[in-house]
């Protein structure tokens, strides 16, 4: 159970709250795929979304998720908000509180920008993102979907492929995996990679084929060019070339292996589109998966904050 009031990242959570959201994932998912019953565990309670940069899914999905627990959902709309006159993310934060907001959902740029909001606020702070810090909720559906794939993590090879170093995907799928028993392995060019990462407890490598060879799991990662300061490497097509994932490279893991990417995908750069939309992939059913662990993180921070 997560008796806390936020949930910033995965680095501070123990196994068994990874597990209990998960477990509860799965009940929650059997509304979403199924019976889409309104349930009233946040009714009253209003959810507030706050995002400084792009969402299609986890914004999305928070939204479905407090629809279906029957909380009032709104999204603050930071670009027509008074955030473009300058507000600090501090004085947003206690303007919501006034109102009487119970949870607040941000995405910004700024590693640790939940941190501070979760400092300066009552409501409960969830990170949908900091800059190249932490994407908790994304790893917990990631380690859900491998969970309803694989049964277990104990001794799975995992392997994450692409702009590591510009990734919170891959730190908190890290940070969640290896407490539960997984092999992580890194894979991706050197200037997108760093051997400083195996101090997290996983191995680096730039040989994408030994990375992949015998993998449960293979995880692409978007290159992000928008937090690329350029010249990491040559160009798109080079990289696809030296790094995309396909069918060829794909056949080097287990034959029950699956195909992961947290989404967007760049199609053509790090994933080809025949491997992307084979049966190997269980891309689409992450983002079903998103809604089913976000409706579960919203019902056990509301039941922790209801026993503090
Ligand atoms: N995976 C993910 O965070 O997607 P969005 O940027 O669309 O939310």
């Amino acid at each position: 159970m997560l008796c806390q009031k936020d949930l910033l990242g995965i680095r501070d959570l123990e196994v068994s709250q990874i597990m209990s959201v998960i477990e509860l994932a799965k009940d929650m998912k059997s509304i979403v795929v199924g019976s889409k019953d309104k349930l009233s565990i946040l009714k009253n309670k209003s959810i507030v979304t706050l995002f400084y940069e792009n969402s299609t899914r986890t914004r999305l999905a928070f939204t479905m998720a407090g629809m279906y627990l029957g909380a009032n959902v709104t999204d603050l709309g930071v670009a027509t908000s008074s955030v473009q006159k300058g507000e600090t993310l501090a004085d947003t934060g206690i303007t919501l509180d006034r109102m009487g907001i119970d949870y607040m959902i941000i995405r910004h740029s700024m590693s640790g920008a939940s941190h501070l909001l979760a400092k300066n606020v009552k409501a409960s702070v969830i990170n949908a993102g900091d800059g190249a810090n932490e994407h908790p909720t994304q790893a917990l559906l990631d380690l859900y979907t491998i969970y309803e794939k694989k049964g277990g993590f104990k001794d799975l090879k995992v392997t994450i492929v692409g702009d590591i170093a510009h990734s919170r995907v891959a730190r908190s799928n890290i940070f969640g995996l290896v407490k539960l028993g997984a092999h992580v392995t890194l894979a991706g060019p050197g200037t997108l990679t760093a051997k400083t990462m195996e101090a997290l407890g996983c191995e680096v490598t730039t040989d994408i084929k030994k990375a992949v060879r015998d993998a449960d799991v293979v995880m692409g990662l978007r290159i992000q060019m928008e937090r690329q300061k350029g010249g990491l490497f040559p160009n798109l097509r080079e990289y696809s070339q030296l790094y995309g994932l396909d069918e060829e490279m794909f056949s080097y893991a287990r034959p029950e292996a699956i195909l992961m990417h947290p989404a967007p995908v760049n199609r053509g750069v790090e994933l080809m589109p025949e491997l992307l939309d084979s049966s190997v992939s269980v891309i689409d059913e992450q983002v079903t998966n998103g809604v089913a662990v976000r409706m579960a993180l919203l019902t056990q921070l509301h039941e922790g904050r209801t026993k503090r």
